[in-house]
């Protein structure tokens, strides 16, 4: 029977269509099944799927609107938008300077604690403009689209005052409005202790819970609260309270945990009920199996490793054993890993987590939906959800990891729209 839309696009020849049609999240094995139909055809009316399937199935029960787009996949690779859940967009100058200071011996921490790092982000943010901070952002956006991701989670975090936190948050509620990408937007105050409170912090917490966090929610310029939950930067006890407030005040929970040492955040992020812990490198068996009862997302970033130059990689194949719903990302910001491309996050983490292409593939698709807690409603190609889909120039879908540090991104739909190709 023919169904009652017509198609406004209609995609054909697509030799290897990753619906990702299957249980949600993957978990486990069925991180290797990408609902993978061979000789497929999706159809979109307006800006949802109307049909996916075999080639023959869906032109079969498919009328087409006047002015149809038809597109020739010519036997390529289609997969649903990606989705970066975890990335830091909005900030002014790049750091260029700190990764020759790392090539040449430093760290990111000797880096932090002489005035760089993040708070040297946050006074560069603070004099930067409006109007010149979404446009260095926008650009950052338009890269994002076309390496093929069509929603990011934001956050803010480099402007660690309440002016300059809401001004980052406004710019990505602004973003989400005019760009094709959609911006889910994360609060990030406590991404460092600024300058002016570097003797005072405890005044810095008191601002966070009792001003901004009330603040942002106010205006609803937020849907989660992260924090940088790490020795040095916010201890356990000072990220506890700052996340029960986050949480009192109705943003879901997201924690930068246990990155450069095991400090016991993914254990804090699953006592919360946090959606995700985030970077994980030096997570704990105990951290691996309080995340994997509650039901934590792990969001896990290579890209940072690989641009900080460091050995050691998150237990990726461990969380996986344990049953962990895993998400990839890029982190993309300027200090630790300045990368809009997630294929790029693919080849590294098959590299270095010993992730098969489709472990990967399902880590910035269905399982990343769940980690902007979206699971079910994007990351896939399903009749009735939105259009964002990405034609591959590739045959196989283990080209994407395999032929690295290059775009292999033909066509980007976004909300049934070409906006790339
Ligand atoms: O996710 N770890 C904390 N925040 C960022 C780095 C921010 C920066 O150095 O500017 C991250 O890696
Ligand atoms: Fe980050």
């Amino acid at each position: 029977m023919p169904l009652q839309k017509k198609a406004t696009l209609l995609i054909t020849n697509i030799g290897q269509l990753i619906t990702m049609e299957g249980p949600v999240p993957r978990v486990s094995d069925s991180m290797n099944d990408l609902g993978l139909i061979k000789n497929g055809a999706v159809a979109v009316a307006g800006e949802e799927i109307l049909a996916v399937g075999e080639s023959q199935a869906v032109e079969g029960k498919v009328d087409l609107a006047e002015g149809c787009i038809a597109i020739d996949a010519d036997g390529g690779v289609v997969t649903p938008g990606f989705i970066d859940s975890h990335t830091h967009p909005v900030f002014s100058r790049t750091r260029e300077d700190e990764f020759e200071m790392r090539i040449l011996g430093k760290s990111y921490m000797d880096i932090a604690n002489a005035g760089g790092g993040i708070r040297a982000s946050v006074r560069d943010l603070r004099e930067t403009s409006k109007a010149d901070l979404t446009k260095k952002t926008k650009t950052r956006l338009d890269t994002m689209l076309s390496y093929g991701t069509t929603t990011i989670e934001a956050k803010s975090g480099y402007g660690l005052s309440t002016e300059s936190e809401i001004k980052s948050l406004e710019i990505i509620n602004n973003l989400n409005e005019t760009h094709p990408i959609d911006l889910i937007p994360t609060f990030l105050g406590a991404h460092e202790v600024p300058d002016e409170f570097r003797d005072k912090r405890e005044k810095y917490i008191d601002l966070l819970i009792n001003e901004m966090i009330p603040e942002v929610t106010k205006n609803k310029l937020a849907e989660f609260c992260d924090i940088f939950c790490e020795e040095g930067v916010f201890n356990i006890d000072e990220s506890r309270r700052i996340m029960i407030a986050a949480k009192k005040h109705g943003l879901k929970l997201k924690f930068h945990a246990d990155e450069l040492g095991a400090s016991g955040g993914s254990e804090l992020a699953a006592e919360l009920g946090a959606v995700s812990a985030e970077h994980l490198v030096h997570i704990s068996d105990n951290g691996i199996k309080a995340m994997a009862e509650a039901g934590t997302v792990a969001v896990l970033l290579p890209g940072t490793c690989f641009s900080l130059g460091h050995s050691n990689y998150a237990p990726a194949r461990k969380m996986i054993d344990a049953g962990i719903v895993v998400a990839l990302s890029t982190d993309c910001n300027p200090g630790s890993s300045y990368t809009e491309s997630l294929p790029m996050i693919i080849s590294l983490a098959g590299l270095n987590y010993k992730f098969t292409a489709a472990e990967s593939i399902s880590a910035v698709t269905v399982n990343a939906a769940c980690a902007v807690d979206r699971g079910g409603q994007i990351g896939m190609l399903q009749s009735g959800l939105v259009a964002d889909i990405v034609l591959w120039k590739i045959n196989d879908y283990r080209e994407l990891p395999y032929h690295y540090g290059v775009n292999s991104v033909q066509k980007v739909i976004k909300r049934g729209k070409i906006v790339i190709g």
